[in-house]
């Protein structure tokens, strides 16, 4: 995800954010704005300088400081302008346009579902709708109920469903259960990576920990190779490493789990882990995670600190 006015204004950290690595063979940049000249000159900047399959409207964020630019969720309730955005970027762009968007803006107030068929008669190829609305960031389920609603008033467009999904059987039921195309996975891919391998294969898998570790060298030699491994670049590798295992500690190993599977929302008691690594893995403490950091990328500079940025890692 990319601000549209800094990947205006030629910001090299923003456009370092698009970069394609070549392993990705599909990708897709979301664009995060609220006016449609800058969204649309930003999609023909997108479709001209890089390698790129579809680009994506943010309409989700609910963070104050976006929706009170009008940006992210915000465009959910400014429809005039909305349909100009849709329309202004797919009357530039040679890619499919698509969409993420919330159940709306307040608890008790669905708008996604009057929302879903406008988006498709203005030209977006596709949607993605989180199951919950600003108001309720990640509070209570997603409502896989009301995504199955909205998915059949998108025909024929495509749509997919996002929303708590942490294990296959949680994907299985909610592809048995509404008429969505597809899911999008977010903090289970950040908990367990390796979910869309137990999703196509159908199984658990009771991942070890030095499995767990290798995973975890493989993304710090991407980030040294992405932004560099001088002094800068081993320091937004660290950053970003320490930001994902803000995540990471809250997967339970399945060898150690009374109940199969883990739900993203129950909050374990504590629990002996059957190594060293292992328990170091499962802490929620940051002095830990900075330990695993030093484990991949050498020791911190004096004076450290790191402060997760994200709250979906948390219980709520
Ligand atoms: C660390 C983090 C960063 C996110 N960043 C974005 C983002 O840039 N754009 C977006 O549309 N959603 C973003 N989301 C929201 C997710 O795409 C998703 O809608 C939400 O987490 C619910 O799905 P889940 O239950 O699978 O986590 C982010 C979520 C997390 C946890």
């Amino acid at each position: 995800m990319a601000i549209a006015t800094n990947l205006l204004q030629a910001s090299a950290s923003e456009w370092a954010l698009v970069r394609r690595d070549p392993s990705e063979d599909i990708f897709g940049v979301q664009i995060c704005g609220a006016y449609p000249d800058s969204m649309t000159k930003t999609a023909q900047m997108l479709c001209n300088e890089i390698d790129v399959d579809f680009i994506d409207i943010n309409c989700g964020c609910p963070i104050d400081l976006v929706y009170q630019k009008g940006e992210g969720c915000a465009l959910m309730s400014r429809t005039g302008r909305f349909q100009h955005i849709c329309q202004g970027m797919t009357s530039v762009m040679d890619i499919p346009l698509t969409v993420k968007i919330r159940t709306g803006i307040y608890d008790d107030k669905n708008i996604a579902h009057q929302l879903v068929p406008k988006l498709r008669d203005w030209g977006v190829s596709m949607v993605t709708l989180h199951g919950r609305s600003r108001e309720q960031r990640y509070t209570r389920l997603a409502d896989w109920k009301y995504i199955d609603k909205c998915s059949r008033l998108a025909d024929p467009m495509p749509m997919f469903g996002n929303g708590d999904i942490m294990s296959f059987e949680d994907y299985n039921f909610a592809r048995e259960n509404s008429n969505v195309a597809g899911t999008m996975i977010a903090r289970g891919a950040l908990i367990k990576p390796w979910i869309f391998t137990e999703i196509k294969e159908q199984r658990h898998w009771d991942i070890s920990a030095p499995e767990r570790l290798d995973l975890l060298r493989e993304f710090t030699n991407c980030g040294l190779t992405h932004w560099g491994s001088d002094t800068q670049g081993v320091a937004t590798t660290r950053r970003f490493l320490l930001e994902w295992l803000s995540f990471l500690h809250r997967y339970i190993p399945v060898g150690v789990l009374e109940r199969v599977p883990q739900k993203i929302n129950e909050r374990p008691p504590s629990y002996f882990c059957r190594n060293d690594l292992e328990t170091m893995m499962a802490s929620s403490n940051c002095g830990d995670w900075i330990k695993i950091s030093e484990l991949l990328l050498g020791p911190v500079p004096d004076g450290f600190s790191f402060l997760p940025k994200h709250k979906a890692n948390s219980y709520q």
